[in-house]
């Protein structure tokens, strides 16, 4: 496993605009050049794992692969406390094909309602993300970063994209989809799962 080098190229390995926009944010002090899957055409895999790691392997692995450069991806979502962890890897499937993120938060409402839990300590929840990077060569490795926090109803906030308008995090009262991009990287699971990645490959 190397590391990656000042002006490398690094794909990005994600369709999601989400979160394209938050890891490029993450990259950009770095000095890297970064390509996107979509821009080189690159399919998507079906994601067939039945954990974040998995599933973010996979997909670095075929953008690797596909591409001849060292790839990043991200796997992650929301796990429910309540639920046993749903949405948690089915977190965008639970949106549907349409993507509608009003529904798939409504979902979890109802099944929260159902179960009585209107107090915040019943309303746990955490994001998880685990980025993976993938060299064509084959070696990957994989960063996973967690936030903790409690989930509010009706959603508030229009920033951010998924589950943020739901999430307030551990200690706050806004959700992140109340915060600014910059105030969701101080402490976001993504930005956390970065900071590893950054530090253990970047250049420094
Ligand atoms: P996947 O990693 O492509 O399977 O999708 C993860 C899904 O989890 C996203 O589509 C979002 O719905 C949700 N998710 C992951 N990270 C965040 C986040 O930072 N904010 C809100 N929703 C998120």
């Amino acid at each position: 496993m190397r590391d990656l080098e000042p002006g490398e190229t690094l794909v990005m390995a994600t369709h999601n605009a989400g979160k394209l926009r938050e890891i490029e944010m993450l990259v950009a002090p770095y000095g890297m050049s970064v390509v996107s899957a979509g821009t080189l055409g690159l399919p998507e895999p079906d994601e067939t794992g039945s954990t974040f790691e998995e599933n973010a392997a996979l997909k670095a692995r075929a953008a690797a692969l596909a591409s001849g450069l060292p790839a990043l991806a991200d796997d992650s979502g929301l796990a429910v406390d309540a639920l046993d962890g749903d949405p948690g890897v089915y977190s965008a499937r639970w949106a549907g094909p349409d993507k509608d993120f009003a529904a798939a938060m409504g979902a979890i409402e109802t099944k929260l309602q159902a179960l009585g839990a209107t107090q915040p300590a019943q309303r746990k929840a955490h994001f998880v993300a685990v980025l993976a990077l993938a060299f064509p060569e084959g070696d990957c490795d994989l960063f996973r970063g967690e936030v903790h926090g409690a989930l509010v109803y009706p959603p508030r906030g229009a920033n951010g994209f998924g589950y943020d308008p739901m999430f307030v995090p551990e200690g706050g009262e806004r959700t992140f989809g109340e915060m600014s991009a910059n105030e969701k990287h101080a402490m976001s699971h993504r930005a956390r799962a970065f900071a590893g990645f950054a530090k253990a490959r970047l250049p420094k």
